[in-house]
């Protein structure tokens, strides 16, 4: 990684040229200004890596050039140069926002090792973040593990219709890996090098989603102070993923399918249309057809949506999977948590074939984690895993007898719904019925804890509190 430059002011030329000459000759790259002025118009249209500045400049002092400086590119490494050093003076310095000072005289070497650790922390700094933009870095179908059928299926499926600008729907339960898909679909794609925007259907107020998608006008409400362009316009080019889609209100539903027609949405009271090209992948958990027979989702807008469907498959429907996958995350999770754990034992592979993962890929993926903090061997141990017997029981619940099917073997969907209508009505209990706190206590938005009441006809009684809407969170 290059250096950048770093910046000498000082307002004695001799200074200047002589702190260049031995910052040169040791391969810096230098830019030099002979006033405070001069460096802030400089720092705005240049990076430089560090500023080394005199204490006494004329016009601003140097002390307000760090303050000022230090405000403008916070965590810029500046390096005072005082004529004498005494605490008082370095403490004021420091407190301007200086890393470090020198007292005159110094000698070459001593600066020269104040502006090695500043390079050194730059360049640090510059990997850490290059690292991190590259695990934030495209999904890629070689990301989706597996080695069953259903996944060499669905691998084909996302390269054949990745390409293509078709709407995509996928369908499938929690932790499949719907999210993957999407991202896979887009860095496939004609648009992989435009925008891919993510946005979370559930997690955002349901009077928000409108706006954040389709953007507002100023004024458009209480709020609205400035004009804000929607997802939608981010996404202009490129691919819009609206996650959870099944959590989507009615009236938005009906704009979002005008918007699916042509492209064409006017922002949150405004009266001008605009127009936009996205692909649209939309994706859901939920059972879409029990959702549309119930009124709740649109039965036009699933067919719009359902060009191509993409449906991952549960975990425990591809047992042959789960090895690999397991091998997969151990290997991810003992570099990341630096422990060299190399392998599972018998005992462990034969409890992780033998549970039903209703968590699917995601809990396969943190009991493995969780496994490798654990485990003091180096190869995971049974005791490491969670007791899965104890969790299906407690999963399970103890048998309600409101809510009993009667005494015969239940499904495991049917267990876990019994269970999440018997967490969410113990929630209602103990908040009174305040919707805003039991979605809270439970990790929900109040609108995805609305739909779910709804769902298991919980909806007596219960307080809805509009005014503790949760905090907007779409992530891109
Ligand atoms: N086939 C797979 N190979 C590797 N990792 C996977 C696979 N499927 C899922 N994962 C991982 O499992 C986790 C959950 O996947 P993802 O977030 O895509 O699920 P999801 O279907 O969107 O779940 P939810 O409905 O809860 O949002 C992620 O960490 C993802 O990387
Ligand atoms: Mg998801």
């Amino acid at each position: 990684m290059k250096l950048p430059p770093l910046l000498v002011v000082d307002d004695e030329k001799n200074m200047r040229l002589s702190l260049e000459t031995v910052l040169r000759a040791e391969g810096y790259d230098v830019r030099l200004a002979d006033s405070a002025e001069a460096a802030l118009k400089l720092l705005a249209a240049e990076e430089v890596f560090m500023v080394i500045t005199d204490a006494r400049l004329g016009g601003m002092s140097g002390y307000e050039f760090l303050r000022e400086a230090a405000r403008k590119r916070p965590g810029l490494p500046l390096l005072m140069i005082t004529a004498f050093a005494t605490p008082k003076l370095a403490v004021e310095a420091i407190k301007a926002g200086a890393i470090d000072y020198l007292a005159k005289p110094f000698e070459p070497d001593e600066l020269l090792h104040a502006v090695a650790r500043c390079a050194e922390r730059h360049q640090l700094i510059a990997e850490n973040a290059a690292l991190k933009a590259r695990a934030g870095e495209p999904y890629r179908v070689d990301h989706l593990i597996g080695d069953s059928p259903k996944v060499r299926e669905l691998r084909q499926l996302i390269e054949t219709v990745a390409p293509t600008d078709a709407t995509v729907l996928i369908l499938g339960e929690s932790g499949t890996g719907k999210e993957l898909i999407a991202g896979a679909i887009h860095t496939l794609s004609k648009r992989a090098g435009m925008n891919y925007v993510r946005i979370n259907c559930a997690a955002i107020p349901e009077t928000l989603l409108e706006s954040e998608l389709f953007g507002h006008e100023k004024g458009a409400f209480t709020g609205a102070h400035r004009t804000k362009r929607g997802y939608v316009e981010e996404a202009d080019g490129g691919t819009i993923f609206l996650d959870e889609i099944g959590d989507m209100s009615r009236p938005l539903q009906a704009k979002l399918l005008r918007f699916l027609e042509d492209g064409t949405f006017t922002r949150v009271g405004g009266t001008q249309e605009l127009q936009v090209n996205v692909r649209l992948i939309a994706a859901t958990n939920r059972n879409i057809v029990e959702a549309i027979q119930k009124g709740e989702f649109r039965e036009d807008l699933f067919h719009r949506l359902n060009v191509m469907q993409f449906r991952p498959p549960p975990l425990r429907d591809r047992a042959s999977d789960i090895l690999m996958l397991a091998g997969h995350f151990l290997r991810a999770f003992s570099v990341r948590l630096g422990k060299p754990i190399r392998s599972i034992s018998e005992p462990a592979r034969a409890a992780l074939l033998a549970h039903s993962w209703p968590g699917n890929v995601r809990e396969l993926r943190n009991v493995i984690e969780r496994a490798v903090i654990l485990e003091p061997s180096p190869e995971v141990q049974a005791h490491s895993l969670p007791d899965f017997e104890v969790e299906s029981r407690l999963r399970a619940g103890p048998a309600n007898p409101s809510s009993s099917t009667g005494g015969g073997p239940m499904s495991l969907s049917d267990a876990l719904m019994r269970y999440e209508r018997e967490l969410i009505q113990m929630a209602l209990q103990q908040n009174a019925g305040n919707l805003g706190k039991a979605a809270a206590q439970l990790d929900l938005t109040r609108h995805a804890l609305r739909y779910r009441m709804s769902r298991f006809n919980l909806d007596g009684g219960a307080v809805d509190d509009e005014g503790e809407a949760p905090a907007p969170s779409g992530s891109r």
